[in-house]
């Protein structure tokens, strides 16, 4: 077992970052750095289980990749790659397509809310999904994952997948990885619909906010957020069946790494309009160096490229072994 603590995650390259995955996973992913050895991973296997533009999908590993770097995640002390590269991911997902079973597979809710009613023409990929994101964890053996609430459910088919490996072939070699899940004030949500998550495949972009959004937009799309007539409450117990205010304090609470009683304390009886210009130019300081970060690194996708390369070299050399050990258990002859 690695005696170290190592972390795997993964984002998808399908569209722009915004604020709920920067505030959710990838400022997280940043601090983690202090205490875990790192592997961060653009899924693109597992963006193709849904049709991608090539063209489109290609700028968008680029993007994501340098929002990761401009978030703070530094691309010589932790692993940043892309999934396709390696190709142990792939190769491990295999070996646990025979391990996994289709009982379990067919629980997973991701799966029936992204297939929806078609599920006669949804992709195979789409219904394997979960047994490549175990794939991706467990060829690095790694000991924690960071992941949002909807995740935890795949998180738990890895586990499952990992102990019925071992039991199968009678070894103790995959260990059973935690999820390491972050708080409610990291959730956040659409600006039009506080009980919708912030999301980048909804039809309009005022739901969210966007790592590329200049400052004017951002403040812009503050200021039209959904709210109700309230003001603002003095604790933050006070909020339930608010959720459009609810969110805006997540928010302000998240950026300002207080909690949201905190910000209650600090604006009580405040109205939200009021609130909202405190709100932006908070997200505006927040936001704004990242935004330009990633302007600089796109500019010269040539970096961003080496980036990719050098993490998938090294993402390699730590998974190649470990595959090799998974091959020799399950008996395949290295002739
Ligand atoms: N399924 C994850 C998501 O949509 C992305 C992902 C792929 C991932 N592989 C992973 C997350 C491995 C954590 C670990 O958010």
């Amino acid at each position: 077992m690695t005696a170290t603590k190592r972390i795997f995650s993964g984002v998808q390259p399908t569209g722009n970052l915004h604020l709920g995955n920067y505030l959710g996973a990838i400022r997280n992913w940043a601090r983690l750095q202090a205490d875990y050895e790192c592997i961060y991973c653009v899924v693109d296997l597992h963006a193709i289980t849904l049709p991608q533009d090539p063209q489109a999908l290609r700028a968008s590993t680029r993007e994501v990749a340098a929002s990761l770097i401009a978030a703070g995640i530094d691309p010589k002390g932790s692993i940043i790659f892309n999934q396709s590269q390696v190709t142990a991911h792939a190769e491990l997902a295999w070996i646990f397509n025979c391990v996994a079973k289709l009982g379990w597979l067919n629980r997973m809710t991701q799966f029936k809310d992204k297939a929806g009613k078609n599920r006669e023409t949804a992709s195979a990929g789409l219904y394997v999904y979960p047994v490549l994101m175990a794939a991706d964890i467990l060829a690095y053996k790694a000991t924690h994952v960071p992941v949002g609430e909807d995740q935890k459910q795949h998180l738990e088919l890895t586990r499952d997948i990992a102990g019925s490996f071992n039991d199968a072939y009678g070894v103790d070699f995959f260990p059973l990885t935690e999820p390491l899940i972050f708080g409610e004030a990291t959730r956040v949500m659409n600006l039009r619909d506080g009980t919708k998550k912030m999301s980048k495949s909804d039809e309009s972009d005022y739901t969210r906010i966007n790592l590329t959004d200049a400052p004017d937009l951002i403040a812009q799309k503050i200021r039209k957020a959904r709210t109700d007539a309230l003001p603002l409450p003095g604790v933050a117990r006070d909020l339930v069946d608010r959720p459009e205010a609810n969110n805006l304090i997540g928010i302000y609470a998240a950026l300002a790494d207080i909690d949201r009683d905190a910000v209650c304390a600090k604006f009580e009886g405040a109205q939200f309009a009021g609130f909202k210009n405190d709100l932006a130019d908070l997200a505006i300081a927040k936001l704004s160096p990242i935004t330009a970060e990633m302007r600089r690194l796109l500019d010269d996708v040539s970096h961003i490229d080496a980036v990719l390369r050098d993490g998938a070299d090294r993402a390699q050399a730590l998974a190649a072994p470990i595959l090799r050990e998974v091959q020799d258990i399950v008996g395949f002859l290295h002739p």
